[in-house]
């Protein structure tokens, strides 16, 4: 770490001149700014200060909060469980010096882009990770129309108004990065689970369109195309692991690893077989028929 050198033309004082305290000023700011762009990681300089992690309370969400503190940045963290996020907090500060803000917040509210627009007014976030998402199991039919329309609030309208809201500040200043959580489930139909997979969808392909607008800013997007995650909300619905499942901080450094080599990663290497033997090498009705043994034991 560098040191402040800082020699005014004499000791600073009520005798001072005008013209000697704006030079010292300047001089330690100039000092203080190289101080803590040499200190700050690659990383941090690219997609810092501020991360904002949408849907942080426990799983994936978690381990991106302790993944981008490692690597320097500060976060705003959000969910609506005020307790999980406070517990998450505590760990990162526990592991980490970055600060940390929590906020309890449903991404599902009518009003997201204004109270987002609010809550991160006065917050430089050059990293924006959108993780939060519903996962209601069961054939159309079987659910309630407002679960299903819950999925589009959350999984669809949230990261499009996420996206939007940050991206400007992000092409402004010529850096950052977004971060959209999709699945393998995304690209194909899922029995069962079948909005969520739509919506897994639409993540990928804005993202996609995403990462070509905004990479000639200096910004860059990728979307994040995991297999099963070992996540308490996986826990619960599949009771078991699948092939391939992947802890949930191998999956977000993974993911974050991937910046700026975009469009898409797949963690895993058995998730990238799959994905590839899915997606290229078999029949789309057949590739629907191998989800759908997969998902039919889903509670
Ligand atoms: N787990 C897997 O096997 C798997 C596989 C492929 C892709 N993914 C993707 O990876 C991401 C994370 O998965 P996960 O298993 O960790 O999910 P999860 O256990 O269901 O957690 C999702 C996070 O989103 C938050 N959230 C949900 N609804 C919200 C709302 N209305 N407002 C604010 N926050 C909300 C939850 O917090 P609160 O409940 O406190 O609000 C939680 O922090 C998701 O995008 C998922 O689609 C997961």
């Amino acid at each position: 770490m560098r040191t402040l050198q800082v020699t005014p033309p004499r000791m600073i004082g009520p005798a001072c001149t005008w013209e000697e305290l704006l030079y010292c000023s300047a001089t330690l700011r100039d000092a203080s700014e190289m101080n803590e762009s040499t200190t700050a990681t690659p990383f941090a300089r690219k997609y810092g200060p501020w991360a904002l992690v949408a849907g942080a309370s426990e799983g994936l969400g978690a381990a991106f909060a302790a993944a981008l503190a490692t690597r320097g940045l500060n976060l705003l963290l959000l969910a609506r469980r005020a307790d999980h996020l406070q517990a998450v907090a505590e760990t990162v500060r526990a592991n980490t010096s970055v600060q940390v803000r929590t906020q309890a917040f449903d991404l599902a509210r009518p009003d997201l882009a204004d109270a987002l627009a609010t809550l991160i007014a006065n917050t430089d976030i050059g990293l924006a990770v959108y993780n939060a998402a519903f996962a209601p199991v069961g054939e159309l039919t079987s659910r309630p129309m407002d679960d299903l329309l819950g999925v589009v609030d959350v999984n669809i309208r949230g990261p499009l108004i996420v996206a939007r809201t940050l991206a400007p500040k992000m092409t402004a200043r010529g850096r950052g990065g977004i971060v959209l959580m999709s699945s393998l489930a995304g690209y194909q139909g899922a029995p069962r689970i079948a909005t969520y997979a739509a919506s897994k969808a639409f993540n990928i392909v804005l993202g996609e369109g995403l990462w070509r607008e905004l990479e000639p800013h200096g910004v860059d997007v990728i979307v994040s195309s995991a297999g099963a995650i070992r996540t308490p909300g996986y826990a619960k619905a599949a009771g078991k692991d699948a092939p391939g499942t992947l802890d949930a901080a191998t999956v977000a450094e993974q993911t974050l690893d991937a910046l700026g080599r975009g469009p898409v990663v797949v963690p895993g290497t058995t998730n990238r077989i799959a994905r590839f033997v899915l997606g290229r090498m078999l029949p789309r009705r057949t590739a629907i028929e191998i989800f759908a043994r997969s998902t039919k034991d889903l509670s």
